[in-house]
């Protein structure tokens, strides 16, 4: 069988471009083939394969080779090498028992219990600039926003937000691409919010909260328990994947819809089109533009062979304007009949776990957006986030607005 690298196939760009040159690139070349080469190995565009790849278990997660996909060579520091892989990276029988265990513990009623704190969050940071009637939303709004929700979330006090946010920065340089230099800080964060979740698991054994860590250490299934370690990999699992992706999303959702007035009016006529309006922006403009897997075998898919180690991402934002789903693509529409089949917390055994959780806070930053803001437009040209960053959206978004 012919193997992917003995095919002619286009290439995908990934550096040099901005936001939406790489957005239309990726749109141009999904139009003439399902898959392209990359720097780093290939990339399907297609929503069926996309959604292919990602439920098909011969593909692994590629964070388990995050050390080899940054060139890092050497054995794990003593600290990692003796850690419980993280969720995001686990794969088979002990992946499978993990999502069984916690999903109870991330459903749509457990994530809506809290929603007054959501609101509460996002009303404290917009009140200080409402009289100035302008905002940079990134800095002032998007960026410390889920922070403290994860706080609430996992039962932490709230005041404790700061040393939360400290190490949510030390351990997302894993994404720098310098691995090596940033190996200590990244070490040092992760360490800390482990003691601190071992702290707060033995604490909540003896007084239970209404919080996700309470939730987490009852959840049983035959017999079957979480301990301490599990518990501290889960914490940082939902502080790596839950803050900045969700501060992105609300940062890509605000820059359409400060360029789009119709809509905001339509928004504010009708707050029942809020759900619908998230899938739909989820969907337009993903903070997730792909997620990376890698063949763990050799994996036969379409007549072609990808060899063991091939990496191949899995094209989430070109899957999400795929016209052979998406009537109009490229056209934001809150009202169509068409059941949204947004790719961005991705599909499969690692489909996001906190979905609901995002859905939610999304949803209630929108409401309270909507009711301070009459009307909202650019107040200068926003700026991106390099297109290679794995989690991306608007780097500041400077915002015009007159108060309802
Ligand atoms: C708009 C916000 C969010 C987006 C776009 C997003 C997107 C994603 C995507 C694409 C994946 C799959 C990654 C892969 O297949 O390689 C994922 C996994 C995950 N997400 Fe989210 N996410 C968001 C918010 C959250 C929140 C708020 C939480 C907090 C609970 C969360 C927790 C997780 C976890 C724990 C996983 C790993 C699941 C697994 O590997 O089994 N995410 N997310």
């Amino acid at each position: 069988m012919t193997s992917v690298f003995d095919l002619d196939l286009p290439v995908l760009k990934t550096d040099e471009l901005d936001r939406l040159e790489a957005l239309e690139e990726a749109n141009s070349v999904a139009a003439e083939s399902w898959i392209a080469r990359t720097d780093l190995g290939v990339a399907v565009l297609h929503q069926a394969d996309v959604a292919a790849i990602l439920r098909d278990r011969r593909f692994h997660s590629a964070l388990s080779r995050i050390r080899e996909m940054n060139g890092v060579e050497g054995p794990e520091s003593e600290f990692f090498a003796s850690r419980r892989p993280s969720i995001l990276s686990m794969e088979g029988d002990e992946h499978t028992r993990l999502r069984r265990l916690v999903s109870p513990a991330f459903t749509p009623a457990a994530a809506d219990r809290h929603r007054p704190a959501m609101r509460r969050v996002i009303s404290d940071l917009l009140e200080p600039h409402l009289a100035a009637g302008r905002i940079e939303l990134v800095a002032e709004v998007c960026e410390p926003y889920p922070i403290p929700i994860i706080c609430e979330v996992l039962g932490a006090p709230a005041e404790d937000w700061r040393l939360f946010s400290e190490w949510a920065t030390g351990i997302f340089k894993i994404f720098n691409g310098n691995l090596s230099e940033d190996y200590p800080a990244i070490e040092a964060a992760s360490r800390s919010l482990a003691d601190y979740i071992a702290a707060l698991v033995e604490q909540r054994r003896g007084t239970p909260g209404d919080d996700l860590l309470s939730d987490l250490i009852t959840m049983e299934s035959e017999g079957d328990r979480l301990d301490t370690s599990e518990l501290c990999m889960l914490a940082e699992a939902v502080l790596m994947a839950g803050t900045d992706t969700t501060r992105n999303q609300l940062g890509c959702l605000m820059a359409v819809l400060a360029t789009r007035p119709d809509r905001w009016a339509e928004l504010r006529a009708d707050r029942s089109l809020i759900p619908r309006a998230i899938e739909e922006s989820l969907r337009y403009l993903g903070a997730v533009r792909l997620t990376v897997r890698v063949a763990a075998e050799d994996v036969e898919y379409r007549g072609v062979t990808f060899p063991e180690g091939t990496f191949i991402s899995a094209h989430l934002a070109a899957a999400n304007r795929d016209p052979a789903v998406f009537e109009d693509p490229n056209e934001l529409d809150f009202h169509s009949s068409r059941p949204v089949e947004q790719m961005t917390f991705g599909s499969g055994i690692h489909r996001c776990l906190g979905a609901a959780l995002a859905r939610a806070e999304l949803q209630t930053s929108l409401e309270v957006l909507l009711e301070r803001f009459a009307t909202v437009e650019l107040a200068g040209p926003v700026t991106w986030k390099p297109p290679s960053f794995g989690i991306w959206g608007p780097s500041s978004l400077p915002l015009a607005f007159t108060v309802a």
